[in-house]
Formats: structure tokens, C-alpha cells, sequence
């Protein structure tokens, strides 16, 4: 199985930590020059400096970019990559906050739309030439069980994911001929700062102890645990290989067999 990813390049978004974090790391242990991008420049700093180097040549840097400002990235993706094209999306940042559909308002949905629909696109637009000229891309979109299955109280999040997922699959389709893949990794419960804020909220908004919530939380996972970041990334990696090149348009859970869909 072809794994290697050597003399390809990859832009990790929301790098700084958790998911994103992971999927650098089992990027570049495939060889992949990695380009992390997030808000929070220090941080993106010690983790460039600890990315394996498993191939000649392998280098990588960081781009600081807050995706809620789309001319910004724009600009500052295009500019930054220019003589570094990326072969490897992969499209990820922090989840909208948790609540009811109902009551949540405008703006937080079009922050949402913001942060998620419109980051992702124009990353996308900003580095498909690259893919293009080289024939061979790959787009990853980290996204949430919640395409499938609506999660309760997270309101905004639900309707912005099911428009990550609609908007991939529609790309898929458009980028298919020219070697491009375009899939969606859906993390089920997650070992991440952003798993102990959703343990936090609850344990605010029940006033139960987090021991209580975490199990209750566990009670709808056959695997009986929460993944780690490793093992979600590890699913990313494999879909930036060659190996996977005949993959394209799905959307793969990794929750630990929690979804009850086919
Ligand atoms: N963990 C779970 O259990 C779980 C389950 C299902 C879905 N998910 C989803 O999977 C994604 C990743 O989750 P995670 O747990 O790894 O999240 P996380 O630990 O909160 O990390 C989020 C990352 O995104 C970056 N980020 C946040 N806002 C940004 C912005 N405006 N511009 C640029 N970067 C930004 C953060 O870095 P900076 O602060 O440095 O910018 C950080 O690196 C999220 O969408 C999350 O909702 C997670």
C-alpha cells in the first residue's frame, strides 16, 4: 500500500492543537511538508519545531490566519504559498459554541457560515491551481458526526456541518477528473480542549460531576472510550496517501462505532 507522501505538500488548518495538531504530526511522518495555519503564532511554532523530518528536503512552516476573516486568508494563504504549492487541504478550525437552533441569531449562524462554509472555500479556491497543474489533490474536511446525526444543543454547529458536507460532496464531483479527492472525516468524541469545554458545559448546565457526564457521554460508544487526537488524524492521514486515490466524496467516522446509521 502506497503511503508515501514525500515531495508533497500539506496546509493543516487549526494546527495550533487537538485534531489539527495530530493530523500534521501523521502528515509528515508520510513525508509531507507540512504548513500549519491557525491564530496563535507562538504555539504554531512548537509545533513546527517538533513535526518529524522523515524525508529529504522535508520542510515545513507556519501561517498565521484567523479563518472568520476571508479576505485575509485569501490574500495572505496566496501570498504565503505561492512557491510552495499545496497538493493537501485539509479544512479544519474550532466548533461554533454549543445551544439550542432556536435560539440561536443571525450572526452566530453567518460566523458560522464564516468560519466554516466560506473558510473552506476559499482555502480551496486559493491552492486548486497547484492541485491542478500537479494532477494530483487531495481536500479533507474535518467535520462531526453531526452530518449524519443531529447532535442535541449544538444548534448552529449541526446546520453549518450538514453545509461543509453538502458543499464537499458537490466538489468532489467537480475536481474528481482532474485527480482531486475531496472527503470529509467526522470525529466522534475526542480527547481535545474542545471534548473538556463540551464536558465543562454540561457540567455547568446539569450540575452533575464530570465523572457522570464523561460516562453517560460513554454509554453511547461501543469502544467504551474517547478517541485520541492520534487516532482521528491517523483517518486524515490515510485519506492524503496515493493509496486512497479511488476514495472520494465519503464521509468517514471515526467515533468509535457511536452512530447508530448505516
Ligand atoms: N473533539 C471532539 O470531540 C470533536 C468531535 C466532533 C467534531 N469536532 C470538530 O473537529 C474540529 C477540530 O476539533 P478539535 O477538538 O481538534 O478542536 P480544538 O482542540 O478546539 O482545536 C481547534 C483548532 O482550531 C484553531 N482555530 C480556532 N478558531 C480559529 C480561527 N478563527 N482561525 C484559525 N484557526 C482557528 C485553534 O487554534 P488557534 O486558537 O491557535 O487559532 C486550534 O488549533 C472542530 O470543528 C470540532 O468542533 C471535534
Amino acid at each position: 500500500m502506497d503511503l508515501n507522501l514525500a515531495g508533497r505538500h500539506a496546509l493543516v488548518c487549526g494546527a495550533s492543537e487537538g485534531i489539527g495538531r495530530a493530523a500534521a504530526i501523521e502528515l509528515a511522518l508520510l513525508g509531507a511538508d507540512v504548513t500549519v495555519l491557525a491564530r496563535r503564532a507562538a504555539v504554531l511554532e512548537d509545533v513546527v519545531a517538533a513535526l518529524p523530518r522523515v524525508a529529504e528536503g522535508q520542510r515545513h512552516g507556519t501561517l498565521v490566519q484567523d479563518v472568520a476573516d476571508t479576505a485575509a486568508l485569501d490574500a495572505g494563504v496566496r501570498a504565503a504559498l505561492a512557491d510552495h504549492p499545496v497538493h493537501i487541504l485539509v479544512n479544519n478550525t474550532g466548533g461554533p459554541p454549543g445551544g439550542r437552533a432556536l435560539d440561536a441569531g443571525a450572526d452566530d449562524y453567518l460566523a458560522a457560515f464564516q468560519r466554516h462554509v466560506l473558510a473552506n472555500q476559499t482555502l480551496a479556491q486559493a491552492v486548486v491551481s497547484g492541485m491542478r497543474q500537479a494532477r494530483w489533490g487531495r481536500i479533507i474536511n474535518v467535520v462531526s458526526t453531526s452530518v449524519k446525526e443531529p447532535i442535541a444543543n449544538l444548534g448552529v454547529s449541526n446546520t453549518i456541518r450538514g453545509a461543509v458536507a453538502s458543499w464537499a460532496k458537490t466538489l468532489s464531483k467537480e475536481l474528481g477528473a482532474d485527480g482531486i479527492t475531496v472527503n470529509n472525516v467526522l470525529p466522534g468524541y475526542t480527547r481535545t480542549q474542545r471534548l473538556e469545554q463540551i464536558l465543562r458545559d454540561r457540567v455547568e448546565a446539569t450540575g452533575k460531576d464530570e465523572a457522570a457526564i464523561g460516562a453517560a457521554m460513554l454509554a453511547s460508544v461501543p469502544a467504551g472510550r474517547f478517541a485520541e487526537a492520534h487516532e482521528v488524524a491517523a483517518a486524515i492521514a490515510f485519506l492524503a496517501t496515493p493509496a486512497a486515490g479511488y476514495v472520494n466524496g465519503v464521509s468517514l467516522a471515526v467515533d468509535g462505532g457511536r452512530m447508530q446509521s448505516l
